[in-house]
């Protein structure tokens, strides 16, 4: 789209710190919000790294009450959410929340300032059950400790159905956000290469959205560029502080790219993919990757030739390439090696789009027997590339 062929609205959450030491205004950033008494949510990994003792520190030095929780489990549900307000919230009074952690935890936390305001239980609220309009919620500062979800700055938070975990969303949103290079450099190689390529998709995916525009385009594409450039680095030497600060940076764009725009093929069948087979979310996202850079060269050449540009390089196809390389260099496992059949992928594909409110966004229309194909193409292309 060209500027001015129609008229666009985009979207900013929440002000960002961002920068190595931004943690440090964290008390600061409490007390704006005139809360005194804070929930600190974070999860078995971020206790192990010392991070949460520090921000502990920062928190009860300028005065604070803390009641922490430090259990938050993966892909939270509505119970599992519930549950801490019941254990740690609700008997302390807390009146703001802070998330510490990757995607669960964020989201966890944005989940919680809804029912510390009143606003729950959350089940009745979730977009499964209608595009209700926003709830009250209380003030919410979010330090993410991985980059790739860039839940720090979307409108929702992903939770699972408790009793039969499949994916839904709650409208909620930060208050603010402390986005800190240095809380990231403790996440193991694994866990980066799965956050990188998650902001990776992304980024791919908005930026080949029906729905880009060009506010989210430009994140979009900076975003690639950046994860292209700096994840391997980041995963070879996790404190790599510059390629560290670029992906956090590059999350964060992409976070905010999609949250105007949502995604479309990668994270339809990537959430339904895996919830199905228990895959971590940034591993079972990627994997349309370069399947999306080649159907966009297909029905969109001008905008896959954006594409190759922002992955350095000159073809849509050397783009594809490079991204299965990347995958395949960095523990992305084969879908043989996850025992997971075409057969078995494609039989997910009805549930995956009645799931996700994503799939539409493609550039051109798909239909149930395409993505049957795409599937196909999907697990062919990177187990044979
Ligand atoms: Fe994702």
């Amino acid at each position: 789209m060209a500027m001015g062929d129609k008229y666009f609205q985009y979207t900013q959450i929440c002000p960002v710190s961002f920068g190595p030491g931004a943690v440090e205004e964290i008390a600061d950033k409490v007390r704006q919000f005139g809360a005194s008494r804070v929930a600190l949510i974070y999860d078995a990994g971020v206790a192990a790294s010392g991070m949460a003792d520090r921000v502990i520190k920062l928190l009860e030095d300028a005065g604070l009450v803390v009641a922490v929780f430090d259990d938050v489990k993966a892909d939270p549900t509505d119970a599992s959410v519930e549950a801490i307000y019941d254990t740690v919230a609700k008997g302390a009074g807390s009146e703001l929340v802070v998330g510490l952690g990757g995607g669960s935890v964020l989201d966890s936390a944005k989940m919680l300032g809804l029912l510390i305001k009143g606003s729950g239980p959350l089940r009745p609220h979730m977009l499964s059950a209608g595009m209700n309009p926003p709830l009250p919620i209380a003030p919410v500062v979010l330090l993410p400790t991985t980059s790739g979800t860039g839940s720090e700055v979307s409108c929702v938070a992903v939770v699972s159905h408790h009793e039969d975990h499949v994916k839904d969303a709650i409208f909620a949103s930060a208050s603010y956000v402390i986005l800190d290079p240095e809380l990231t450099v403790s996440a193991p190689p694994h866990v980066t290469a799965f956050a990188g390529f998650d902001a990776l998709a992304h980024s791919l995916e908005s930026f080949t959205s029906a729905s880009a525009d060009p506010m989210s385009k430009l994140c979009a594409f900076e975003a690639m560029r950046l994860v292209v450039e700096n994840l391997k680095a980041a995963w070879e030497n996790g404190s790599d502080l510059e390629a560290r600060t670029n992906l956090a940076f590059a999350s964060n764009l992409a976070g905010l790219a999609f949250n105007n725009t949502g995604l479309h093929i990668g994270h339809t069948f990537g959430h339904e993919l895996g919830g199905t087979f228990n895959l971590p979310h940034g591993m079972a996202a990627s994997y349309a990757i370069p399947t999306i850079i080649r159907f966009t060269a297909k029905h969109d050449p001008e905008r896959a030739a954006e594409v190759a540009r922002a992955f350095g390089v000159a073809t849509a196809e050397e783009a594809a390439q490079k991204a299965l390389d990347l995958m395949h260099a960095l523990g992305i496992k084969k879908f043989s090696e996850n025992g997971i059949t075409v057969e078995a992928a494609q039989a997910i594909a009805e549930d995956a789009i009645a799931h996700n409110v994503f799939y539409h966004n493609t550039v051109v229309p798909v239909s149930v027997e395409e993505f049957k194909a795409i599937i196909a193409e999907i697990i062919t292309t990177y187990d044979e590339g």
